[in-house]
């Protein structure tokens, strides 16, 4: 929305939210999102064409076209627990839009949603509107964290779906004539809803597949001297393959992936299809597997064992450059490791104590294993081994040779994102063991 805000100066953009903490983030100096640029653009247009309030009903009276863009999280109960996505605050949204519009409206599901999720938004708009029309689009959101601006600012392309009536046709020009302000008009495809729905689900469902068979390479890679980056890179030169999204990992993490798989394992159960549904569901599978590999590899490499061991821990966050941990490895990597009764010294650039303290949800008597710092020499210092769980830069620059002294002997480093250069590692005398190389 501040894209839209920034590239758009006629059009004004109020993002609503009911939760008043979050918005006076939003309103203050320190935005709730570590995200690169994301700040300039926000300040620039903030209090111009772009507001945050907590107003909902007045922006809902007051706004042309609505993107619900609420979280669609992994439902936790009743039927689909674990699988299907949950609905229930895409469904507060729309019946809040129809107890309060009255005028024509566009609402834009920007959420990511099970397919034929529009239906049910319509049909709750139908049941309380009187003399105006409404049109749902779907309108889903490519971007990647950590390169969300550059990811909007240049997408590969946008996608708006909508009904195949001259007024979806309608609303699908105006959402578009919003984008065309910058992105060029053969990037937009228009395609019916439910395509566009899926769409989303099966990029996804694409990308995370992708690690996940990389992944499993790497195991492979581990038990016969081949090096994956070097077969990744074979492959990767094959135009039909590509290089992109090749690096095998400790594993894949964030939001999207496997919530979306597994609401496209649902979705492939509900429609009757269970060879498709146990096809898609494998990589996941290997996700967890990589994950538990990692954990399996740092025991056995300790002599098999890491009781009472310190254990530094570089990186929480799912990835590099953002501050999220939804689903990041490293909540399986480190859980696993205290189960193990392993003491734990994480340091990560961005994510704070709390948030690494409330993902690990420890139990009582666990809480003394875990420590977080805010600097990595001092993760590492007397450690037995250090492993790395998020690609960060600063972790290329770290003084290697400082940190080997300062450690127990023999100095085990486990690189779970390929990062650093084994070589030179071992020529200080770290043990270093890589993902998928020997
Ligand atoms: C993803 C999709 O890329 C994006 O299009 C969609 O809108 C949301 O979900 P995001 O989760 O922000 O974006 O990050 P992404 O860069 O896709 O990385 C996801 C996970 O896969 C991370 O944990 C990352 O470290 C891992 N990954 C990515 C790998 O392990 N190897 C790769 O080659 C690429």
């Amino acid at each position: 929305m501040a894209v839209i805000a920034q590239k758009c100066p006629g059009i004004e953009v109020t993002v609503v939210d009911i939760n008043q903490e979050r918005i006076d983030a939003w309103n203050s100096d320190k935005l709730p999102i570590f995200e690169h640029g994301l700040d300039e653009i926000v300040k620039q247009s903030r209090g111009k064409n772009l507001f945050f309030s907590t107003d909902v009903d007045r922006a809902i009276e007051e706004s042309e076209i609505i993107f619900i863009s609420v979280n669609t999280p992994t439902k936790s109960y009743g039927e689909g627990a674990g699988k299907a996505a949950d609905l229930k605050f895409v469904e507060l949204c729309a019946r809040r839009i129809a107890g309060t519009a009255k005028n024509d409206k566009i609402i834009v599901e920007k959420s990511t949603i099970p397919v034929r999720t529009a239906e049910m938004i319509k049909r709750i708009m139908q049941e309380s509107q009187t003399d105006f029309s409404v049109q749902v689009l779907s309108n889903p959101e490519f971007l990647a964290e950590g390169t969300a601006i550059q990811d909007l600012h240049n997408p590969d392309r946008i996608l708006i779906g909508g009904e195949e009536t001259k007024g979806g046709r309608q609303a699908i020009e105006t959402l578009a004539s919003v984008y065309e302000a910058w992105v060029p008009k053969d990037k937009i495809i228009k395609t019916n809803l439910w395509s566009s729905e899926l769409s989303k689900l099966t990029a996804n469902a694409f990308l995370a597949q992708r690690i996940s068979s990389i992944n499993a390479i790497s195991a492979l890679c581990e038990a016969t001297q081949a090096d994956v980056d070097e077969v990744a890179q074979a492959i990767g030169k094959d135009s039909r393959i590509g290089p992109k999204f090749l690096k095998a990992s400790v594993g894949f993490g964030g939001s999207c992936f496997q919530k979306d798989v597994l609401n496209l394992v649902y979705l492939c159960e509900h429609f009757g299809l269970p060879e498709v549904a146990a096809y898609w569901e494998k990589v996941v599978t290997m996700n967890n597997y990589q994950k538990s590999r990692f954990t399996k590899n740092i025991v056995k490499t300790l002599f098999n064992t890491v009781s009472g061991k310190k254990i530094a821990i570089l990186g929480f966050a799912f990835k590099k450059d953002t501050n999220d941990t939804r689903e990041t490895a490293a909540i399986s990597v480190c859980r696993d490791l205290i189960e193990e009764q392993a003491n734990l010294s994480v340091y990560d650039p961005e994510v704070k104590e709390s948030k690494i303290r409330k993902d690990l949800n420890l139990k009582d008597g666990e809480e003394r294993q875990l420590t977080i710092h805010d600097d990595p020499y001092t993760a590492c210092e007397g450690s037995h081994a250090i492993a790395i769980l998020t690609e960060w830069d600063e972790f290329k620059q770290l003084d290697y040779q400082g940190i080997f002294r300062a450690m127990e002997k023999p100095a085990f480093l486990f690189d779970g994102r390929n990062l650093l250069n084994i070589e030179k590692l071992r020529s200080i005398g770290f043990q270093i063991r890589g993902i998928g190389r020997v």
